[in-house]
C-alpha cells in the first residue's frame, strides 16, 4: 500500500470511529483520550470507550494492541505498572513488574572468579525473568473494568491475525535486524512475510502465532498464558536455549495490587507509583525540593534553574541506589521518609547554588536499565484515568522467542544488581536492596503517574526511558504544574538528565546556548549532549471546559493522542 494510502486509510479509520486524532500535536475531545506510542493501538483504547467501556477497559486494550503494533515494547512477555484513579480520585496500582524464577541466585551472572559475565544478565535466555503483563492487565481489568475481557482483547487478536500497515519504525528495525550478524534466529525471520521476504513499509503485517497466544489468553484468561498449551511452550524454549523458567514459575505469578506512592506540589496531589519502582519515590522527592524553590528569581532554563534541577536528581538518585528494591523482600524502605516535606528541606538547604555537589562513587552506581519501554495515558467521559507504563527492557528484549508463541521475552533480570557488593565507577552496582533472590522483582524507573486538582485527574503522565524516565516525568509535571505549559509544550520542552553518577548532565541537543554552558561547567558540572529523552504521552483535564487535551513526544513518529 502507498504511503498516502495509509495516511487516507487512518483518517477514514478515524473518521469511522468518530474521534479526533493528531499526529503529535495535541488533540483536544469531550468525551475521553487515548494516548500512546502507536496511532492505531490509541485508537483501540478509543473504540473500548465508545463502546462503553471505561478507563481500564481502553488502556488493557491498547497494551494488548502495542504488544502487535509495537512490538520493542509492548508485550505479553514482559511487565509493568498501572496508577488508577477513579473519578472520585480514589487511586491504586497494579504492579506486575517480572519476577525472578526460583532458580535464580545472586551469582548467577558471575564466573568462577566471581566476575560479572559480560552481557550475560542482559543477553541470553537466563536474562528473562518470569513475565507479568498478562496477570496484571487481567488484575486491572477483573477488578476495575467494566466490559467482558473479550471484548478487550479482541482489537489485539483482529490485527495479528489480519494484519496492520507495517509502519516505518518496524521497517528501520527489521533492516535492521535482518543485516545483524549472530541474532537470534527469532529475531531473524520475525518481520518477514509469508513469502518470507522482509516486510515493506505500508505492506499488512500479520502475525499469526501471537494471534493464536492471544486467542487462548482471550479465551482462558491468564491460564491461557501462565498454564496449559502456552506455559509448555515457553518451558520448552527455556529448556533448548538455557533458560531457567519452570512452569511453577509461570504457575506462581502473580500480579499485586500496591498503595501508591501520595505527593503534592503546590495544591495539586501527585499519585504515583511505589516500589518495586523507584520512579514514584524519586519523583515525589524532587517536587518537594521544587516547593521549595523560588522560580520568581529563576528564569527558566537558565544555568540556575538547570543546576537546582540537577542537583535535586543527583539527591533523588543517591537515594534510589542506596535504599529502593522490591518491598516484599526488602520490608524496611523508608518511603515515608524519602517522601517528606521535612526530608526535602534537610536536602535542599545541602544544595550550594553557585556550586555542583560531589557524587560519591565510592558508594553507589549506575542501575542498568534501558531506554525501551513504552507508555499510555487514558481518561475517560466519567473522570476515571489511567497511566500505564510497561517493558520488555531492551527494546525487543532478550530479542528471544519461540516462533509458534510469537511474542518476545524480555531480558529484565538485567535490572538487578548483578555482582552482590560490587560497585564500581565505571557504573556497575551492588547493594543490597536490589540483589538478585528467587521471586524477587528487580528494581525498575518507570513512573505512570496521575495528578489530581481538587480531588479528579487532573494530568495524567509517563514515559519509556530507562533511568531518564524519572527526570523527564519529573521535569514535564514540573512545566505543567509550576510552568503552566500546555501538555505538548510541557512533553517537547527540552530536558536534562542526572542520575548522580556518572556525576554528569546529559542534555537534549540544542537545549544550552553556550554561555549557558560555560556557566554551567564554572559551577563544576560535567555536560554530556544527546539527541533525545523520552517519549511522553500526557493528558491533562480542564474540569471547568470539561475538555481533554492529549499529546504525545514528537520523537515517536508513530505515536499518537486519540480522543472523541
Ligand atoms: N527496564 C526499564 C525499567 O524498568 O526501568
Amino acid at each position: 500500500m502507498s504511503n498516502s494510502k495509509t495516511i487516507v486509510l487512518f483518517i477514514l479509520t478515524i473518521c469511522f470511529l468518530g474521534a479526533t486524532a493528531s499526529l503529535n500535536a495535541q488533540t483536544y475531545a469531550k468525551n475521553g483520550m487515548v494516548v500512546s506510542s502507536d496511532r492505531g493501538s490509541s485508537a483501540v483504547g478509543v473504540s473500548m470507550l465508545k463502546k462503553g467501556g471505561n478507563a481500564v477497559d481502553a488502556a488493557v486494550a491498547t497494551a494488548f494492541s502495542l504488544a502487535v503494533t509495537h512490538p520493542s515494547a509492548g508485550n505479553i512477555g514482559g511487565g509493568g505498572f498501572m496508577v488508577f484513579m477513579n473519578a472520585e480520585g480514589k487511586t491504586t496500582t497494579i504492579d506486575f513488574r517480572e519476577k525472578a524464577p526460583l532458580a535464580a541466585t545472586n551469582t548467577m551472572y558471575l564466573d568462577a572468579d566471581g566476575q560479572l559475565i559480560e552481557d550475560s544478565n542482559h543477553m541470553s535466555a537466563k536474562a528473562i525473568g518470569v513475565p507479568g503483563t498478562v496477570a496484571g492487565l487481567y488484575l486491572a481489568h477483573s477488578k476495575y473494568g467494566k466490559l467482558p475481557w473479550k471484548t478487550v482483547i479482541q482489537p489485539a487478536i483482529d490485527q495479528a491475525q489480519n494484519g496492520f500497515p507495517f509502519n516505518w519504525s518496524l521497517y528501520h528495525d527489521a533492516q535492521y535486524f535482518s543485516k545483524t550478524e549472530g541474532v537470534n534466529t527469532f529475531m531473524k525471520t520475525y518481520f518477514n512475510n509469508k513469502n518470507a521476504a522482509i516486510m515493506q513499509p505500508n505492506e499488512l503485517w500479520k502475525q499469526l502465532a501471537l494471534a493464536q497466544t492471544l486467542t487462548l489468553i482471550r479465551d482462558q484468561g491468564p491460564d491461557g498464558f501462565y498454564k496449559g498449551k502456552t506455559a509448555q511452550k515457553i518451558v520448552d524454549f527455556m529448556r533448548k536455549n538455557g533458560g531457567i523458567i519452570t512452569k511453577k514459575d509461570l504457575a506462581k505469578y502473580e500480579a499485586i495490587e500496591r498503595e501508591p506512592i501520595k505527593g503534592s506540589y503546590k495544591g495539586y496531589d501527585i499519585y504515583t507509583m511505589p516500589p518495586p519502582s523507584s520512579g514514584g519515590v524519586a519523583l515525589v522527592e524532587m517536587m518537594n525540593l521544587m516547593e521549595l524553590a523560588d522560580f520568581k528569581s529563576l528564569e527558566f532554563n537558565s544555568a540556575a534553574h538547570l543546576h537546582l534541577v540537577a542537583e535535586a536528581m543527583r539527591r533523588a538518585f543517591a537515594d534510589r541506589a542506596e535504599h529502593l528494591g522490591d518491598p516484599d523482600f526488602n520490608p524496611n524502605i523508608p518511603v515515608t521518609k524519602l517522601t517528606a516535606k521535612d526530608f526535602a528541606k534537610k536536602r535542599f538547604q545541602e544544595i550550594n547554588m553557585a556550586k555542583a555537589s560531589p557524587s560519591d562513587s565510592a558508594l553507589y552506581g549506575r542501575l542498568y536499565d534501558s531506554d525501551n519501554t513504552t507508555h499510555l495515558s487514558v481518561m475517560d467521559k466519567e473522570g476515571n484515568a489511567v497511566s500505564l507504563t510497561y517493558t520488555l527492557e531492551y527494546s525487543y528484549g532478550s530479542q528471544m522467542g519461540a516462533k509458534e508463541l510469537g511474542f518476545i521475552f524480555n531480558n529484565e533480570m538485567g535490572d538487578f544488581n548483578p555482582q552482590p557488593g560490587s560497585t564500581k565507577n565505571n557504573g556497575q552496582i551492588g547493594t543490597a536492596p536490589n540483589l538478585i533472590a528467587p521471586e524477587k522483582r528487580m528494581l525498575s524507573s518507570m513512573t505512570p503517574t496521575i495528578v489530581s486538582k481538587n480531588g479528579k485527574p487532573y494530568l495524567v503522565i509517563g514515559s519509556p526511558g530507562g533511568r531518564t524516565i524519572i527526570n523527564t516525568v519529573f521535569q514535564t509535571t514540573l512545566n505543567v504544574l509550576e510552568f503552566n505549559m500546555r501538555i505538548d509544550k510541557a512533553i517537547e520542552a527540552l530536558k536534562i538528565h542526572h542520575q548522580w553518577l556518572p556525576n554528569q548532565i546529559v542534555y537534549e541537543k540544542n537545549l544550552l546556548s553556550p554561555d549557558t554552558r560555560k556557566i554551567l561547567e564554572s559551577m563544576g558540572h560535567t555536560l554530556k549532549e544527546r539527541n533525545n529523552m523520552g517519549a511522553l504521552m500526557g493528558i491533562t483535564y480542564d474540569a471547568e471546559k470539561k475538555i481533554f487535551t492529549g499529546a504525545s513526544d514528537s520523537s515517536q513518529p508513530d505515536s499518537g493522542a486519540v480522543g472523541y
